[in-house]
């Protein structure tokens, strides 16, 4: 926490003042919202509701238009997301090559479905149609990193390098 910026007694996250920051770089501005949007991500690290609510007041737009957009876009979130991104292929070359069992093995492992995150905030999973790599099938990426070739007896000694 630290103190507000004026004078009053108020205290503010950090985050708040930079969310304030954001607001008076792009103050004025036309076709603020998606810059907006992407700066606050950066900063939460997903779209809290808390977060549309104060953009909507301050761009002066109804929220169900930036709920229309963040929702629209696949790059926004309004779910927390894990520190850790596993994207595991199910494409036709990593499916046939086992890439259902690896996705079994991450859910069960991981105590997760598809498209969640764990508690801790460590991971999320989700999988994906191809991630180009086809020839390393199946593949997983955690983050920038890429697994290929894998058995499901990989997934746990690969998660246990990101613990
Ligand atoms: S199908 Fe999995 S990387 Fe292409």
């Amino acid at each position: 926490m630290s103190k507000c910026c004026c004078s009053c007694s108020c205290e503010t996250t950090d985050k708040e003042q930079q969310l304030q920051e954001v607001f008076a770089k792009y103050r004025g501005q036309q076709g603020a919202l998606i810059p907006v949007l992407q700066a606050a991500q950066d900063i939460y690290g997903y779209l809290p509701q808390e977060v549309l609510k104060s953009i909507a007041a301050e761009l002066k737009l109804p929220i169900s238009q930036v709920y229309g957009v963040v929702t629209f876009y696949a790059q926004f979130n309004l779910k927390p997301r894990g520190r850790y991104i596993i994207r595991v292929c199910q494409g036709t070359a990593c499916y046939v090559g086992g890439g259902g069992e690896i996705l079994a093995e991450l859910q069960k492992q991981l105590g997760i479905k598809n498209g969640e995150t764990t508690e801790d905030l460590s991971f999320t999973l989700e999988s994906v149609a191809c991630l180009g790599a086809c020839s390393l099938a199946p593949v997983l990426t955690i983050n920038d990193d890429t697994h290929g070739r894998l058995t499901k007896n990989d997934v746990a000694k690969i998660l246990a390098q990101y613990e």
